[in-house]
């Protein structure tokens, strides 16, 4: 049985069995037909979402991930194996995990550290039953899981042991440890040594001020140290699933997707203008069997995933710029920088950013707005000014003048 080993990146270490080289982009259930707790998590509804992803355009932009979550198995049987829900699966879960497969994309399950799940408690946890759980996951081909912190008897040695039985399947799977906010949980250092994907944030709901929280406790600077929780290669500390589009209807019909947003256009883009910037793994929680027009400007921009997905991945992070606005900057490879400059205030502003608070001499790049795609000519004194929109985000993308790309 193969086994793997921590590798050394830089001066960071990060846990590599050769998965999540850089933040997953896909869809998760919990949340996403309505006020959470009401999932898409039907097997039509999971094989539809799949085919979703290729058909509107989201596989080719790179999101390849379809992760159940907290929905899919209410029991254990017998001999102790978890079973997936009859209703909703009254074929069994490989016939979803297979299709899902054959459309070129990858599978994540949800479990929880303790006895139960965090949903009521209403499913088996997976204490007691680390090994058999890898086992039956990896053997069914899962790519990906998520384990919570929920049960009697949850545990930082719990999370450690899963880590444990995951990697002595064989099978390369991406961990995510769900545990939030980082920094405020005890012992929580030990997160990027054994897993891909942490919660650096509590539960994100569809509303601005949730939002809020989310960016925030991304942008504090504990979690700037790789290694320690901040992100890079192979590990990524997740500011929890986008809202992107608007949450969905309740009560709702399972076969019609719809959205109810409890956020604006404006709202949604500082979202996922944050996210990008951030190097947040992406998982949409919204019904992308009805993309909607701010959906899919938002979700597949290619300069928004170029700046999410780059290549180095240094963490991007908060700053402050012109004696008061505050920006949220990343540095690409190449030389190209990315800066958020959102507008949390009730009315229009003009935001400006200094050149040389984020290290570039402003006559020697090009600089546009990502959503407007209209370029921004620097002031002799070097600082760019934008006008935005309330709860809006300007997001800049500077490159060097002899760079073609972007
Ligand atoms: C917790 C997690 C959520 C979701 C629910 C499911 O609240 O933080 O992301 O998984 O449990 O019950």
């Amino acid at each position: 049985m193969r086994k793997f080993i921590l590798l050394a990146l830089g001066c960071a270490d990060a846990y590599n069995n050769g998965v999540a080289r850089k933040p997953p982009l896909g869809w998760q259930t919990w949340c996403s037909a309505g006020p959470c707790g009401t999932d898409h998590c039907f097997d039509y509804q999971i094989k539809d979402t799949a085919k979703a992803m290729v058909d509107n355009g989201m596989k080719a932009a790179g999101y390849e991930w379809i992760i159940l979550d907290d929905c899919w198995h209410p029991r254990r049987d017998s001999n102790g194996t978890l079973v997936p829900h009859a209703a909703f699966f009254p074929d069994g879960m490989m016939p979803v995990i297979d299709y899902v497969h054959s459309l070129g994309l990858k599978f994540g399950l949800y479990t929880s550290v303790g006895t139960t799940t965090c949903h009521g408690g209403w499913s088996p946890g997976s204490l007691g039953h680390f090994e058999e759980d890898a086992n039956l996951f990896a053997g069914w081909g899962v790519d990906y899981v998520k384990i919570d912190y929920c049960g009697k008897d949850d545990s930082p040695e719990g999370h450690k042991n899963f880590s444990r039985a995951l990697n002595a399947t064989g099978r390369p799977i991406v961990l995510e440890l769900c545990r939030g906010p980082y920094q405020e949980q005890a012992d929580w250092g030990y997160a990027p040594s054994i897993a891909q994907v942490w919660r650096a944030t509590g539960d994100h709901h569809d509303k601005f001020s949730s939002t809020l929280e989310q960016v925030e406790a991304m942008s504090r600077p504990s979690i700037y140290i790789p290694g320690e929780g901040g992100s890079g290669p192979y590990g990524w500390a997740y500011g929890d699933m986008m809202m992107t589009g608007g949450e969905g209807c309740f009560p709702y019909d399972p076969k019609v997707p719809q959205h109810c947003p409890k956020q604006t256009d404006a709202e949604y883009r500082t979202e996922v203008s944050l996210y990008a910037v951030l190097g947040s793994p992406m998982m949409v929680g919204t019904d992308i069997r009805n993309m909607t027009a701010i959906m899919t400007q938002l979700l597949l921009d290619p300069t928004m995933l170029r700046i999410n997905q780059d290549e180095e991945a240094k963490i991007g992070e908060k700053i402050s710029t012109c004696g008061g606005t505050d920006a949220w900057v990343r540095h690409l490879t190449g030389g190209d920088v990315a800066i958020a400059l959102p507008n949390l205030g009730d009315d229009a502003a003009t935001l400006k950013v200094c050149a040389t608070d984020v290290g570039v001499s402003a006559t020697e790049f090009t600089a546009m707005e990502v959503w407007t795609r209209k370029s921004l000519t620097p002031s002799a004194a070097g600082d760019y000014s934008i006008a935005v929109a309330s709860h809006d985000t300007a997001l800049l993308y500077l490159s060097p003048r002899n760079d073609a790309a972007a």
